[in-house]
């Protein structure tokens, strides 16, 4: 048996998710020299075929009507099997669940909020965010980088461009960590991933109802009152999909930022030279916030489902199988990247799938960059010194590499 055939779902996407020592890039290495497209089977769930190359990431994510990303978004490898009568039933319905020609006027509804352009007119207040946060590391030498940096510079700005009020900020704060991470006992309702989603998803639903009644009466400059007024073909947007809508914003735009600028941070402590190459040289900083997302990778996986059979290095794939796309796999690819299991934050070129590729690419990478661009700039310049002061500590998700602590001690000038 070759190393590839030994391996397990497990061991390829986690049982319940990737813990102790982060994701498992021995395993996808075997698998990207050995097997680039190996079925794993977690009967009685369906299984999935594993896509660990980056050019093969590419050629999948560039066709949206042959694979599709609406029945099955990606394997979670502890949810409970599907319900016969109803497969395809899904807890939200937003843009990653949804294919051409629908996903590209859903997805014109809001994009027009995450060009460069406006995103760059929050540079200042994102600054100002930033600049007060660290202030306020500064007067402690020990803290949590996640409860005391990222995760409220993620949120803040996020909420504000909703609307939402900052007393409930760490409601959001909650329900996302309930929607990204349902198998983590720490976020865990009744000890079931099934029961927390659907619950943190109902709280989410009735808190936005009630703002979108808000906004339809009295509008203001915000995402919620925009997309709460919008139409499609004329009809306003479905209830459903609306509220889904506002929970796909939360969600991907907290976990994965907030991951990306500790994940970040954490390989600047484990590099110090790099830190340093950073310090000496801030023109380094957008090629840096590249790096730190190639080498982080927040999104672990998500799945497309061939509309007919096809074969792919020579192995039948069936249609409505599920082709597993895993891209930090992708962004440690030899074929692409040289030297890639290094951390350089001069890395360049460097055409990592951090964000994904094609039709799905991710909507707020405008936002993702600029917010770990401004924390390198304002955190590395007053940054003396820095160490861990405790475990890094990730959620329990096969979906996004999540981290809940990350206790540091510093000095900062
Ligand atoms: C470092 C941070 C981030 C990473 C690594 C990341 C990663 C990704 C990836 C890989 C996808 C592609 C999904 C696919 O191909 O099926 C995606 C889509 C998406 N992301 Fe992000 N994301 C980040 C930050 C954000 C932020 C700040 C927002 C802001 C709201 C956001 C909103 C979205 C949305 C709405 C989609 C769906 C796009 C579509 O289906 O058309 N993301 N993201």
């Amino acid at each position: 048996m070759s190393r590839a055939d030994s391996l397990t779902a497990e061991e390829v996407i986690g049982s319940r998710g990737f813990v102790d020592d982060g994701y498992p890039h021995d395993a996808w290495r075997v698998l990207r020299e050995e097997a680039p497209l190996r079925y794993f089977d977690l009967s009685p769930r369906p299984g999935f075929w594993a896509v660990v190359r980056r050019a093969d990431i590419v050629w999948l994510s560039k066709q949206p009507d042959r694979f599709l990303n609406a029945p099955r978004v990606a394997v979670f490898s502890d949810s409970p099997p599907p319900d016969p009568d109803f497969p395809n039933r899904q807890i939200v319905r937003h843009l990653l669940n949804m294919d051409p020609p629908e996903h590209p006027d859903y997805r014109s509804l809001a994009s027009s909020w995450f060009t460069p352009r406006a995103i760059g007119r929050r540079r200042k207040e994102i600054e100002r965010i930033s600049t007060d946060l660290i202030d306020e590391l500064a007067k402690k030498n020990e803290a949590d980088f996640v409860a005391d940096f990222a995760a409220p510079l993620t949120l803040s700005v996020l909420a504000d461009m909703l609307g939402v009020p900052r007393e409930d900020w760490m409601r959001l704060f909650e329900w996302t960590n309930q929607m990204a991470g349902p198998g983590d006992p720490e976020y865990q309702i009744d000890d079931d991933a099934g029961t927390t989603m659907r619950t943190a998803r109902d709280e989410m639903f009735s808190y936005f109802s009630a703002m979108v009644e808000a906004r339809r009466a009295s509008p203001r400059d915000d995402i919620v009152s925009v997309l709460a007024s919008a139409e499609l073909k004329g009809l306003p947007v479905p209830a459903y999909e609306l509220l889904s809508y506002f929970s796909l914003l939360v969600v991907a735009g907290n976990e994965t930022t907030r991951n990306a600028a500790s994940g970040g941070l954490l390989a600047l402590i484990e590099n110090p030279g790099e830190l340093e190459k950073l310090r000496a040289n801030p023109a380094l900083v957008p090629k840096a916030t590249e790096e730190i997302i190639r080498w982080t990778s927040p999104v672990v996986q998500f799945c497309r489902t061939p509309v007919e059979d096809f074969e792919m290095h020579g192995q039948k794939i069936r249609a409505g199988e599920s082709l597993c796309l895993l891209y930090p796999s992708a962004n440690r690819d030899a074929e692409v990247f040289e030297d890639p299991d290094s951390f350089k934050v001069d890395r360049s070129p460097n055409p990592h799938l951090g964000f994904g590729i094609g039709e799905h690419f991710c909507l707020g990478a405008n936002l993702a960059r600029l917010e770990i661009r401004i924390a390198l700039e304002k955190l590395v310049p007053r940054l003396e010194e820095i160490e861990l002061a405790g475990p890094f500590e990730r959620m329990k998700s096969s979906f996004l590499g999540g981290v809940k602590r990350m206790p540091i001690r510093y000095r900062l000038r």
